[in-house]
């Protein structure tokens, strides 16, 4: 059995398909990408490389646009010397190496890349009624509504593929009153997640921002799930007094799934989208915005517009932006994509946007330690404890992030364990990636755990004890958790090692509920338009885990129709 996986294994990984035209023959090889095998099919003729075709693979397929941009360097460059997509480098290495495996059997030698001789095609200026900078949720959801209300829409990304921060979205989105919660008899109201949201954020937030994200939430979930999103969960999360973000199926993560909905919607509605093109300036001509410049390669071009939708997500990638801001924060790791550096924010002053609330910017409490992976807090809303170094719980592990983080920097070794079991991870799927990926410790039993992880065993014990009590009571007499699902009892036994990580930026640029961009005078600057993490004031001093995703969709999908009714005037 073992000898023929093993066989087929080595068949699957590399094998000659057949003759084609005169000379031309296809090779089939697999490489190892994020999720699993990426097969391919290359076409190799007169020592060169033909086409590339992926098989099959086990990747988001918002990771599909990364994969055809890679494939077109290779081809272009006869190299496999070409640069990783940020934000899918397992999903362009395994690519490539699939692809050398396939040339390796052609016995084609590829050369090393001259980067010098890349070539531009070349970019002409052209027009169009709105031009939404950013391929994140934001502008995703902005371009749909854009063209739903009869726009024509270009939609600008700086990287290779779609989907910023968003594709890193784990948890889920918050709604409140939605069709999902009643059909579960969660009583919950727009009110309440108002006001949550207005404790989470320390009253700091923006009121009618928060009024506006709080009533649409639940259409903004029926508008993902009219898209294709899959959201048929509902859980606790950090912050939150009920059950309210809405999740995929098993608990997977939610960004990749919206972002494959929302993309596969603008392909759907052929609305144009042009990857690896920057924005470097707003064009303004007499208060009114008239279009952008746009940079691809060494070329730039413009594109004349009426309206501008800037979607291109906060700065929590960029250090030096995040310390300018707020010193405290030197040091600290990120989680975010690495294309969340904030020059949208800068080109939006620039044309004389004001800010708001720079120096709040959000430390996420479970993320890995001393790395960047950040482990969701679905984890601790289905049941996982936190443990500090003496074995001790230290804190209600669903208090809002602000609090958690700190209470973690108060701990020996400015870290905690995240402890949980396998009732947790049936629950939630997300977690495989986490054990895939090699980020957790696996006992069978506690005080393995324990021993792995250094902790003394009879206190972890003691603590696991205590903890099982409370939820058999349903009542957390030590730090009053009001989430407790289930009980920690069943091996295996999980534990990661975690810190506070910067995760979201809550200042930036100031809008109204119309998401149009104000001024320094407070006055709207015309066609000038904002949605998401580039802006600032929904928040205020703290968010709720859940609510950058409602944030992004419902302020999307508003800046889409608002910039397209704009344009009609
Ligand atoms: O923990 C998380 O899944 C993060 C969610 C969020 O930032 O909203």
């Amino acid at each position: 059995m073992l000898k023929n996986n093993l066989v087929k294994k080595i068949l699957s990984t590399f094998f000659i398909v057949g003759s084609l035209a005169l000379g031309a023959k296809e090779y089939i090889a697999s490489g190892e990408g994020y999720n699993g095998s990426i097969q391919v099919k290359v076409e190799v003729e007169n020592k060169a490389i033909k086409n590339i075709e992926v098989v099959k693979h086990e990747e988001s397929n918002f990771t599909k646009r990364a994969m055809k941009t890679i494939s077109e360097e290779i081809i272009a460059n006869q190299s496999l010397d070409v640069d990783n997509v940020a934000g899918a480098t397992y999903t362009s290495e395994g690519l490539k190496s699939a692809v050398g495996k396939a040339v390796a059997m052609a016995g084609v030698t590829l050369k090393k890349l001259d980067k010098s001789i890349v070539k531009n095609e070349e970019l002409k200026d052209i027009s169009t009624d709105v031009v939404v900078v950013g391929g994140g949720g934001a502008g995703l959801s902005a371009a749909i509504a854009a063209n739903e209300n009869g726009a024509k829409v270009i939609l600008l990304e700086k990287m290779a593929m779609v989907g910023g921060n968003t594709n890193y979205a784990t948890g889920g989105i918050n709604a409140a009153n939605t069709d999902l919660q009643k059909k579960l008899g969660i009583e919950d109201s727009e009110e309440l997640f108002y006001q949550d949201t207005m404790k989470g954020g320390k009253n700091l937030n923006n009121k009618s921002l928060v009024k506006k994200m709080t009533d649409e939430s639940k259409n903004a979930v029926s508008w993902l799930i009219e898209k294709g999103t899959d959201l048929t969960e509902v859980s606790f999360s950090g912050g939150q007094s009920v059950k309210r973000i809405h999740r995929p199926t098993g608990g997977k993560a939610v960004g990749p799934v919206i972002v494959d909905a929302l993309n596969s919607t603008l392909e759907k509605k052929g609305i144009e989208i042009r990857t690896n093109s920057e924005v470097v300036k707003i064009l303004k001509k007499d208060g009114k915005i008239t279009g952008v410049v746009v940079k691809k390669g060494d070329k730039q071009y413009e594109i004349s517009a009426k309206a501008v939708v800037m979607a291109t997500g906060g700065f929590g990638a960029n250090p030096e932006m995040v310390t300018k801001y707020n010193p405290a924060l030197e040091g600290f790791g990120s989680t975010n994509n690495p294309a969340i550096t904030g020059e949208g924010i800068k080109l939006v002053v620039d044309a004389g946007g004001a800010l708001i609330d720079m120096k709040e910017i959000q430390t996420h409490p479970t993320v890995v330690h001393n790395k960047s992976d950040m482990i969701t807090e679905s984890v601790r809303g289905e049941g996982a404890i936190l443990v500090n170094r003496d074995g001790q719980r230290f804190i209600n592990e669903l208090e809002t992030r602000d609090v958690v983080s700190k209470a973690e920097l108060s701990q020996k070794g400015k870290s905690a364990f995240l402890v949980f079991d396998q009732g947790v991870r049936e629950n939630l799927s997300a977690i495989n990636g986490y054990v895939k990926k090699g980020l957790t410790v696996q006992a069978d039993t506690l005080e393995e755990l324990a021993k792995k992880i250094g902790v003394n065993s009879v206190e972890l014990t003691k603590t696991l004890n205590k903890y099982n009590e409370f939820v058999k009571n349903k009542e957390d007499l030590d730090f009053a958790k009001k989430g407790l699902p289930r009980a920690i009892v069943t091996g295996p036994f999980y534990a990661i090692e975690v810190s506070p990580a910067i995760h979201h930026t809550m200042g930036g640029v100031h809008i109204n509920d119309r998401t149009e961009v104000l001024g320094e005078d407070g006055k709207v600057i015309e066609g000038l338009y904002a949605a998401g993490e580039i802006t600032g004031g929904v928040h205020g001093a703290n968010r709720i885990g859940g609510n950058a995703v409602t944030d992004i969709v419902v302020f999307g999908k508003i800046a889409g129709e608002n910039s397209a009714n704009f344009i009609k005037k």
